[in-house]
């Protein structure tokens, strides 16, 4: 389980926000694996956890564009990959089911994926922004 702690908030609202419903959907999705859940509930989870991190990206975007974020080709890069990972995933549990290794990869793969997400590449974001932000 992913736990919201303070090192997780990075000081600007918008993000830590969407961050904090991140979490909290990654976390559903964790239960759904954890607790022996059908396959169908679990990638229900899983669509509804990819989806909201579609939306996430979005608002990031957004916002490195308008602070004119100087690594904004890089951090697109990054959340497209993402999507095409996550198609991949799905694509794998359809045709070949859930074995438990692979429920216990898929729930390493997200809590290592969103504390990257968080405290690498959007710190760096967030870091850029609030020094913009003070700066004016
Ligand atoms: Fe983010």
């Amino acid at each position: 389980m992913l736990h919201w702690e303070k090192k997780l908030i990075l000081g600007v609202p918008e993000i830590d926000r969407e961050h904090e419903e991140l979490v909290k959907k990654a976390n559903d999705m964790l239960m759904a694996l954890k607790s022996g859940n059908s396959t169908d509930e679990i990638i229900k989870h899983m669509n509804f956890l990819a989806d909201y991190v579609i939306k996430h990206f979005s608002s990031e975007e957004k916002l490195q564009a308008q602070y004119q974020y100087p690594e904004i080709t890089e951090h697109k890069k990054i959340h497209s990959d993402f999507k095409v990972n996550v198609t991949k995933l799905l694509e794998d549990i359809n045709k070949n089911g859930l074995s438990t290794s692979k429920k216990i990869e898929i729930s390493q793969m997200t809590m290592d994926w969103l504390l990257k997400h968080i405290g690498v590449e959007d710190k760096k974001l967030a870091d850029f922004i609030l020094e913009k932000r003070n700066n004016t």
